[in-house]
């Protein structure tokens, strides 16, 4: 009849339509429905007849109805969209390196125009290559100056220990070498320190050493002024303070002029114009000779720096935590650096 012709010809891409569709045949109110309820007052002899046809029909019309549905599901709409060559890529975010690692890589290049190369050590290091070689002795309370995170603790020179710094990397490349050594050591230093803006229980250093003949300490004065010129810009003043260092006779402190407030009064000069950046002095006499170096015919400089510091100095950040947080609102201000 008429519905089973309109039904074969029914197209659609459109699911308004086909729900319309639906409602019509095969709903609780729907013409399937109403047939059905019709055929029960048709007479016996009828029913054969009527049921095949009526069966025919209900069945024609959910074939339909799900012939049209799996079409619309996989449609042409989707199909298209995934193939527009001309809508635009989805964004690869790009990341940015961070402010420790830029000031590393600027001090690297620095001594490395100097002739200094790179070296690496162990993070996990025993008393020998921390403290002991290092002229640190025994039960000395100098030991205490750095708040060492101990991994084995028991007879002194098995103690085992995350490094305090990394003049242990000294140690071992002189242990394992003939002077001259011409070296910068950088790496991750560890101090049990509560943490907060201006401390941590990690940080990174730089630390450097050279060991030849006549290595005066107008050299060490000359290779660092150099460095903070070349790192802060011309026009950095330096100026020596005396310190104390076990493993370093005489020994200093290196302060620069204030780059931030130049002088003027700022917090991270606390208004005196000078700033803090590193420790240095001649090697002691005692650690060439640990070393297995001849301190009669050899001497040499030592200098150590923390990472973060200089970077402070360098990005004006006064709160140390920021570097270890990984919070992109902070990294990402680094990016136009290369
Ligand atoms: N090792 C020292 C520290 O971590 C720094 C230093 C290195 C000082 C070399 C003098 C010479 O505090």
């Amino acid at each position: 009849n008429q519905y089973t012709a309109d039904i074969k010809a029914f197209v659609t891409a459109k699911a308004d339509e086909l729900e319309a569709f639906r409602i019509k045949y095969l709903g609780t109110k729907g013409l399937v429905k109403d047939l059905f309820e019709e055929f029960k007052t048709v007479g016996p002899e009828e029913k054969r007849t009527f049921g095949k046809v009526l069966n025919e029909f209900k069945q024609l019309a959910e074939a339909k109805y799900n012939e049209l549905k799996e079409t619309q599901d996989s449609g042409p709409k989707t199909q298209d969209l995934k193939f527009d060559l001309t809508l635009p890529g989805e964004g690869l975010a790009v990341g940015s390196r961070h402010p420790l690692s830029l000031i590393r890589i600027e001090i690297i290049d620095i001594f490395k125009r100097l002739g200094f190369v790179v070296a690496e050590g162990p993070e996990i290091e025993d008393d020998w290559h921390n403290f002991s070689a290092l002229n640190f002795p025994e039960e000395h309370p100098a030991r205490d100056m750095q708040d060492t995170f101990f991994i084995k603790k028991n007879a002194g020179r098995d103690d085992i220990a995350l490094r305090t710094h990394t003049s242990s990397v000294q140690v071992r490349m002189m242990e394992n070498g003939k002077p001259p050594f011409r070296a910068i050591m950088p790496g991750r230093v560890y101090r049990n320190e509560a943490i907060s803006a201006r401390a941590h229980c990690f940080f990174h250093q730089v630390e450097g050493l050279y060991v030849d003949e006549n290595v005066s300490f107008s050299d060490l004065k000359q290779t660092l002024y150099h460095f903070v010129q070349e790192l802060y810009g011309d026009g950095t003043q330096v100026r020596f303070r005396p310190s104390y260092f076990p493993f370093t006779e005489p020994s200093a402190e290196m302060d620069i002029s204030c780059t931030i407030c130049k002088g003027a009064g700022c917090n991270m000069c606390k208004h005196s114009g000078w700033v803090e950046i590193l420790g240095c002095g001649m090697v002691d006499p005692n650690v060439l000779e640990n070393c297995g170096i001849d301190s009669k015919k050899y001497s040499g400089f030592a200098f150590g720096m923390g990472i973060e510091r200089i970077a402070n100095l360098k990005y004006v950040i006064r709160d140390l935590r920021l570097f270890s947080e990984n919070d992109v609102r902070f990294l990402n201000q680094f990016k136009t650096e290369v």
